[in-house]
């Protein structure tokens, strides 16, 4: 054990991780996008424990892995397409909600009642080594209290759950720092839940697929709720000039006047940007920021992302 609970990610460490999810027990473990709260989605005595320790509300689904597309047809119905998407973009940062089977076997409270399921097989060695080596469905939510940020390393799930989980599986830092996409596959075509590294134009451009925006008044993945990522600071926006009392967050060049210490790329890369953003959210709190005002990021790419997250981030606090 490296410091409490925290113990590396190595074949024991999996191992030991394997054993106590076979016993309905939780751990934390990272994967390319942010570390996971994982349990047996088989057991709904596993799959409570996630809720209580998260205080997540009961009614918002859990995203299933598994380890490979042939596990994940186990669990769901794929039609051609979708088996399209899940054949180029897994292992990878991709959410595929599809209906559910009959005879899945997953815990109910894993779906909270939906006649769907969200299935991903992420790419992290790690993740991918425990899925395979403990071979159970994993339910995993983001490994942070609910209406917080994401964990992106593993010193942010230990702060945020201490000694209420088993162990926490070491990765370092997230490859992308933002949660996957999530698609559902639906009878008129796919549709966008949460945007994430893989972007509708980069789907567009491999298979030709179009996904199209979802545009309903009923909220089925939380995600989509426009307050959920929230530091307790109030954020300002695309901010080109301080206020007073303000502290300033930056992307790429500081405008002349400010001397800012926090950026989220000093280079102005997105990429960066992304992998840092729940870090520099987080730290917001741990500097006790009132007001913070962040640049403007561009809105490409995984910059849509990024600029999705900063909304709910600053919402709560109108
Ligand atoms: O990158 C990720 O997706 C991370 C890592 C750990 O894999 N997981 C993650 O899980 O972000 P979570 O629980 O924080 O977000 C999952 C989202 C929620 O907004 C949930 O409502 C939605 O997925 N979801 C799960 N099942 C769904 C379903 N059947 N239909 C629609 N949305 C669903
Ligand atoms: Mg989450």
């Amino acid at each position: 054990m490296l410091n409490n609970n925290i113990i590396s990610a190595n074949a024991s460490g999996i191992k030991i991780a394997s054993n106590i999810l076979r016993k309905n027990g939780i751990i934390s473990f990272p994967t390319e996008t942010v570390y996971g709260l994982g349990a047996s989605a088989l057991s709904s005595d596993a799959v409570a424990k996630i809720y209580a320790v998260k205080k997540r509300p009961s009614f918002n689904p859990l995203i299933v892995h598994v380890s490979s597309l042939k596990k994940a047809m186990e669990i769901g119905i794929f039609n051609q397409e979708a088996q399209k998407l899940a054949e180029r973009f897994w292992p990878g940062p991709l959410t595929i909600v599809v209906p559910i089977r009959k005879n899945s076997q997953i815990s109910e409270l894993v779906t909270a009642g939906l006649s769907t399921v969200a299935l991903r097989v992420p790419s992290n060695d790690i993740a991918l080594a425990l899925l395979k080596y403990c071979d159970i469905p994993l339910a995993a939510p983001s490994a942070n209290l609910s209406g917080t940020v994401s964990s992106t390393n593993a010193k942010h799930v230990l702060d945020d759950f201490h000694s209420s989980i088993d162990i926490i599986l070491d990765g370092g830092k997230c490859k992308y720092g933002i949660e996957s996409t999530i698609i559902i596959s639906a009878k008129d075509g796919f549709k966008l839940l949460r945007a994430g590294c893989i972007t509708e134009d980069i789907i567009k451009k491999e298979l030709n697929i179009i996904v199209q925006k979802y545009e309903s008044s009923t909220i089925i993945a939380p995600g989509q709720l426009e307050k959920h990522y929230s530091p307790k600071a109030k954020l300002r926006l695309n901010a080109s000039a301080l206020l007073e009392d303000e502290e300033f967050i930056g992307f790429g060049k500081v405008p002349d006047g400010i001397s800012s210490t926090i950026n989220l790329s000093v280079n102005g890369n997105l990429i960066e940007a992304a992998t840092n953003l729940f870090s520099i959210l987080r730290s917001i709190d741990d500097l006790k920021l009132n007001n913070v005002a962040i640049a403007k990021i561009p809105n490409t790419g995984i910059g849509i992302a990024i600029n999705d997250r900063l909304q709910r981030a600053a919402i709560q606090n109108i």
